[in-house]
């Protein structure tokens, strides 16, 4: 059953547009590395922009979390994901989403309201913000209709369930932002209370290995696996500000579910890998390695990590995250290594990448049609990864020979450090060296290994503090914080792309762009070096477009409009029937990248932008670079 499907017919039903999925490479938004819900890419208009769709909005938008990927292994969690949303901006609220969620989850997924529990927000003095006693009663009405008591309980940690179906958490599980708790919002951002919508598996689990269900002290919002979360209303009608949190012009729906989870419930499989879901994907490793899933215990664990991570590396790929050492192809060479790796402990070595990714692409491009588009550029990257990984096995095995030589059987000298580093330099797992140690015939007792392990693993979490610590400082602060600078950047990125057209030729395409508070970056297709002249002419029609203060400003029209007023950037139906296009300049002259003309540029975008052109400041290149072939890249400065 496509419950993707079964979602956004319901919802379209209910008057909702339904619109494509962002990519899972934020643009603009130097808050996060990727889109990890599908409201990231609606934060402008749950502020208050106007969508061009309109109030109603729904999808199923392609999520990553770089944050699971160690999780990854058990019953349920996944890196890449499906999340089903629909919006109210400012239009409907608690009494109708409730009611189409009751009416979704029981009549559509068809699935036992015994089985189902919620949880609402208690409420904080502090913070002013009430009990979200209005969601609590909703529940129970409903709950009533069919006959089920649902006694409503205060949840407290010591005594567990207390009979309960529906319960009051605090802001540590109710509440919800992008960056969490009201306390970790920066100024600006918005969040709300939200009710959690859960599915109960049964005190019996089977399949899940970490299961530890306790009467006592077990609850719904606890990791025992007994309760998996299928949906979160999140009632978006608060901005943090200097002055404590304040409501947002306009009280909003954001509803989001994970479509594999809602399928884990709706076939009622305690493991989200032996869904319908991943079908093809288990079939296509199956076959690869002659072993059937879920047959012996101890190979399900390599099947879930290659399943997860071949699915989510594939749509990173697709969203232009191609493997590499930094930023978010870091993370995609990551999961193909592992997952490599993990496809050695079944018996796979060879012709791995083509074959899974083929899978991926083949279950999920109705869905998202991009995956057809760059099936053959998806499949190469990964066989070029592949290769070069098992290139690198090969040199780190020929190292390691000669390491062990002046070893010379001296265990000792085999430090937590030296085990990291070989690591971190060959893609060598602590594993894989212990394997590698016993082909040679070295002794090693259980206390050896588990001493090498518990030495590998000190210095790994040391390393990963340390780069998480580097991470959050990369990336931290919200909008809020720097909404400022970012939306200059933005502005400014406008000015680029129909400058370089004009310097370069009609051929430049924007191919992606990135803003930090520090700089941007913006990727375009031309063929050549671009010379010094050429760098120097941009800067100078981009500073006398900033100097010549023109006015920014934006209309709302179809694509076939856009297109007939020369816009440049994305086309496709994104959002349905009507785009945003921005000018800057004159809204009725056509635009020409040139200071001394009435418009500069007019370009599809969904905004937001500064209103004069003067606000963005003196604009400096500091890099051009090739990023691909045919694919260039420019770091600039706004001063
Ligand atoms: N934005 C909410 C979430 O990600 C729905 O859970």
């Amino acid at each position: 059953m496509d419950y993707r499907k079964k979602y956004l017919d319901f919802f379209a039903a209910k008057q909702h547009a339904i619109v494509a999925s962002a990519s899972l490479i934020p643009e603009n938004d130097p808050t996060t590395l990727f889109t990890g819900s599908g409201m990231q890419p609606m934060v402008p208009y749950l502020l208050g922009a106007r969508h061009p769709a309109g109030i109603r909005i729904a999808n199923s938008q392609k999520c990553f979390r770089s944050g699971d990927i160690e999780e990854v292994g058990d019953n349920r969690h996944t890196t890449f994901f499906e999340m089903l949303g629909n919006w109210s901006l400012g239009d409907y609220f608690k009494t109708e989403q409730i009611a189409w969620m009751w009416e979704f989850l029981t009549r559509e997924v068809n699935l036992d309201p015994a089985r189902l529990y919620f949880t609402c927000f208690r409420g904080n003095e502090e913070l002013e913000i009430p009990r979200d006693t209005e969601s609590a009663e909703l529940w129970q009405k409903l709950f009533s209709e069919k006959n089920i008591v649902a006694k409503i309980v205060d949840f407290s940690d010591q005594i567990g369930m207390q009979g309960g179906r529906i319960f009051y958490y605090s802001e540590k599980k109710n509440w919800w932002s992008r960056s969490g708790v009201p306390a970790n919002m920066p100024i600006g951002e918005p969040g709300g209370p939200d009710t959690e919508m859960f599915y109960d598996f049964g005190e019996d689990l089977e399949l899940h290995e970490k299961s530890d269900w306790a009467a006592e002290h077990c609850h719904v919002n606890c990791d025992c696996g007994r309760f998996v979360e299928i949906g979160n209303n999140v009632f978006m009608q608060y901005v943090k500000t200097e002055h404590g949190f304040e409501q947002l012009p306009q009280k909003n729906v954001d509803f989001g579910g994970g479509l594999e989870r809602i399928t884990m419930a709706a076939e009622n499989q305690q493991d989200i890998f032996s869904t319908e879901l991943f079908r093809e994907l288990r079939q296509s490793i199956e076959t690869l390695s002659g072993k059937t899933y879920g047959e012996r215990a101890a190979e399900t664990y390599a099947f879930r990590v290659v399943m997860d991570h071949m699915r989510a590396a594939t749509f990173l790929i697709c969203d232009g995250a191609i493997p590499s050492n930094k930023d978010q192809g870091y993370f995609t060479r990551r999961l193909i290594r592992r997952a490599v790796r993990m496809g050695h402990k079944l018996g796979i070595e060879n012709n791995f990448s083509e074959a899974v990714s083929r899978a991926v692409i083949s279950a999920y491009v109705a869905a998202y049609p991009e995956l057809k588009i760059k099936e053959e550029q998806i499949v190469s990257d990964f066989v070029k990864e592949e290769n070069k990984f098992r290139a690198t096995l090969e040199k780190g095995l020929k190292v390691f020979e000669k390491q062990i030589d002046e070893i010379n059987s001296d265990l000792n000298k085999m430090t937590g450090q030296w085990l990291f580093d070989f690591y971190q330099n060959f893609g060598f797992p602590f594993e894989l060296i212990i394997e590698e140690l016993k082909s040679r015939n070295f002794k090693l007792s259980d206390d050896q290994i588990s001493k090498m392990s518990g030495d590998f693993s000190s210095v790994f979490e040391e390393h990963k503090n340390l780069s998480r610590v580097g991470a959050e400082n990369k990336f931290k602060g919200g909008l809020g914080d720097h909404s400022d600078i970012s939306v200059r950047y933005h502005t400014a990125t406008h000015l680029l792309h129909a400058t370089l057209k004009k310097v370069l030729g009609e051929h430049v395409e924007q191919k992606g762009s990135n803003i930090t508070p520090e700089r941007m970056r913006f990727d375009f297709s031309h063929n050549e070096k671009m010379t010094s002249e050429q760098i120097a002419e941009v800067e100078q029609l981009i500073n006398a477009a900033i100097a010549r203060d023109y006015p920014v400003s934006f209309e709302e029209m179809t694509v076939d409009e856009a297109r007939a007023k020369k816009a440049i950037g994305l086309f496709g139906d994104k959002y349905g029937e009507k785009v945003k296009v921005y000018t800057v300049g004159d809204r009725e002259a056509p635009a020409e990248a040139d200071p001394t003309a009435p418009t500069y540029s007019r370009e599809i975008c969904g905004g937001p932008h500064v209103t004069h052109t003067a606000l963005i400041g003196a604009f400096k290149i500091i890099k051009e670079e090739a990023v691909s072939a045919g694919v260039r890249r420019i770091k600039a400065v706004i001063e």
